[in-house]
């Protein structure tokens, strides 16, 4: 099975931070997949855009080592490796000096008409000053787009004061804030599992539902960006963004049509519908943790203090929440989140557990009947698995087997799976935000998660010590077992 090319417009895409570790790890590979497959028209052109000075031939130089390092051989056939680095060049520019942006006027003005995308692929302090140089030099035309990458705020004020200082310059529709997961295609799949069979949706509330577990899990530790994460913790780098987008996708309405506002209307109900998690309810529903030395990724690991090089911190590498939604669909039904760095495995799931049957008609020597699962993959091998109970095959009498219907989408369709990069830049291209957030998305998220920072900042309690290579604290266990229920382990893993 091939997939389908949509056509895009004619387009100039500037990356602020072109030579930085998301540019080379994600978005010129990214966009090599796109020109690959044909989906850049002849003549768009990639601006490179940092501090360095380099010219547009080492720049050039510089994309293909990312390419090279990036992408598989056979996808890089040397005609469109050529064709590729035809569209590159560089210009050298500082966000806070006044150098090299007569330089970027004059380039683009050669396209003035093209659809004109600005990512900015820069730490958020130079959002600000970036927006501003670009509408003062009359950058912004209206065809442009701003793509921002997380962090958005590290507080609900902050991140108001970050989308009115974008939005100064940018309106609405013109800023893209990117949250990769929503690229995925299993939560493109999500969609697709939920609208467009009549199978699940009857069953999608709380008649059914027992309970819903989201885990994004890492075996990594924070390595070189320990000083960029001790300023943040699991709980505002992973799910104010991509646990809770995940939860929204879950939890949400059918809405209207796929039209982007329809969409994200739905999913800041659901942010809306939260139930606050504040004061004495944060020791109760929340589990933060931080990992010590121990065994990860086929050896021993340091601590994180180890790698910060600090003797204490009140940073969180882990965390496991009890969530509930007020509403009438989801009213009783726990959504239960975790995250963390150097846990057991590397996985990103969604698991909807359905309620037990009322009553077994089996004589007990069949087994017991566990619940049906509906397990979402997002990584690392994407995939939809259905836990079905079934009569183990042969004759020997009934005796029943919980087994899952699995359908991992790498076989089910042969296909190169895109990263979710891949996507989201040609979605910007295309002017389609429905896989984006909302300004009142992201405020709402970080109404959700301030208190729970506040108590946490709050207590004397320190993050509780998890051994690297576990799956966190005792206390997360404790979490969800206190409520008669389990994590869900894949065997595979
Ligand atoms: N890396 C990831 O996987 C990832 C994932 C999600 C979000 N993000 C976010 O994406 C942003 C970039 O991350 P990164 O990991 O690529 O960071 P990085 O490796 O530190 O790169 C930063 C880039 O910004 C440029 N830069 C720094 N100061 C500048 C200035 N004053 N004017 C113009 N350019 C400047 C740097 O180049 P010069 O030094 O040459 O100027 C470099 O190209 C951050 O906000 C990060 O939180 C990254």
């Amino acid at each position: 099975m091939t997939s389908r090319i949509i056509p895009v417009d004619l387009f100039d895409l500037v990356v602020f931070g072109a030579t930085g570790d998301l540019s080379q790890r994600k978005l010129l590979p990214a966009l090599f997949h796109r020109d690959q497959q044909g989906q850049i028209p002849p003549g768009s052109r990639i601006i490179g855009c940092s501090r360095r000075a380099l010219g547009s031939e080492e720049f050039t130089a510089f994309a293909r080592k990312a390419i090279e390092d990036h992408v598989a051989a056979d996808d890089r056939p040397p005609e469109v490796m050529q064709r590729f680095l035809a569209r590159l060049s560089y210009v050298a520019a500082d966000a806070a000096q006044d150098g090299g942006w007569a330089d970027l006027e004059r380039v683009l003005a050669r396209g003035a008409d093209r659809i004109r995308v600005f990512y900015l692929a820069v730490g958020p302090d130079l959002f600000g000053p970036i927006c501003e140089r670009l509408a003062a030099s009359g950058m912004v035309t209206p065809r442009t787009r701003v793509v921002i990458e997380k962090p958005l705020g590290k507080s609900g004020a902050s991140a108001r004061a970050l989308n009115e200082t974008i939005g100064r310059v940018f309106a609405e529709p013109q800023i893209y804030r990117i949250d990769q997961y929503l690229g995925k295609e299993t939560v493109q799949n999500l969609m697709a599992l939920r609208f467009a069979n009549a199978l699940f949706e009857p069953v999608w509330n709380s008649g059914h539902v027992d309970h819903v577990q989201i885990t994004v899990s890492e075996t990594l530790g924070v390595e070189g960006r320990a000083g960029y994460y001790d300023t943040a913790g699991a709980l505002r780098d992973m799910v104010q963004n991509h646990l809770l987008q995940l939860l929204c996708l879950v939890a949400m309405e059918p809405p209207v049509s796929t039209d982007a506002d329809a969409l994200r209307d739905e999913k800041l109900k659901v942010l809306k519908s939260l139930k606050p998690v504040a004061g004495d309810a944060v020791s109760q529903l929340t589990v933060r943790g931080q990992y010590r030395a121990g065994a990860a990724n086929g050896g021993a690991v340091k601590g994180y203090l180890e790698e910060l090089g600090a003797a204490a911190s009140r940073t969180e590498t882990f965390v496991a929440l009890k969530a509930d939604i007020a509403n009438w669909r989801w009213s009783g039904v726990p959504f239960y989140l975790r995250t963390g760095k150097r846990l057991a495995s590397r996985v990103s799931e969604i698991v909807v557990t359905f309620k037990p049957i009322p009553h077994s008609v089996f004589d007990a020597s069949a087994g017991p009947i566990a619940p049906n699962r509906l397990v979402i993959r997002l990584q690392p091998d994407e995939g939809v698995k259905l836990w079905l109970m079934i009569k183990d095959p042969g004759p020997g009498g009934m005796r029943l087997s919980h087994v899952p219907l699995d359908m991992s989408f790498a076989d089910a369709f042969n296909v190169r799976n895109p990263d979710a990069y891949e996507r989201l830049i040609m979605d910007v291209v295309r002017g389609n935000q429905a896989l984006f957030m909302r300004r009142d998305e992201v405020e709402a998220a970080w109404d959700w998660i301030d208190p729970m920072l506040e108590a946490w900042s709050a207590s004397a309690d320190l993050p509780k010590p998890y051994t690297s290579g576990t799956w966190g604290p005792s206390a997360a266990v404790a979490l969800i077992e206190r409520d008669g229920r389990t994590w869900y382990e894949d065997q595979d893993l």
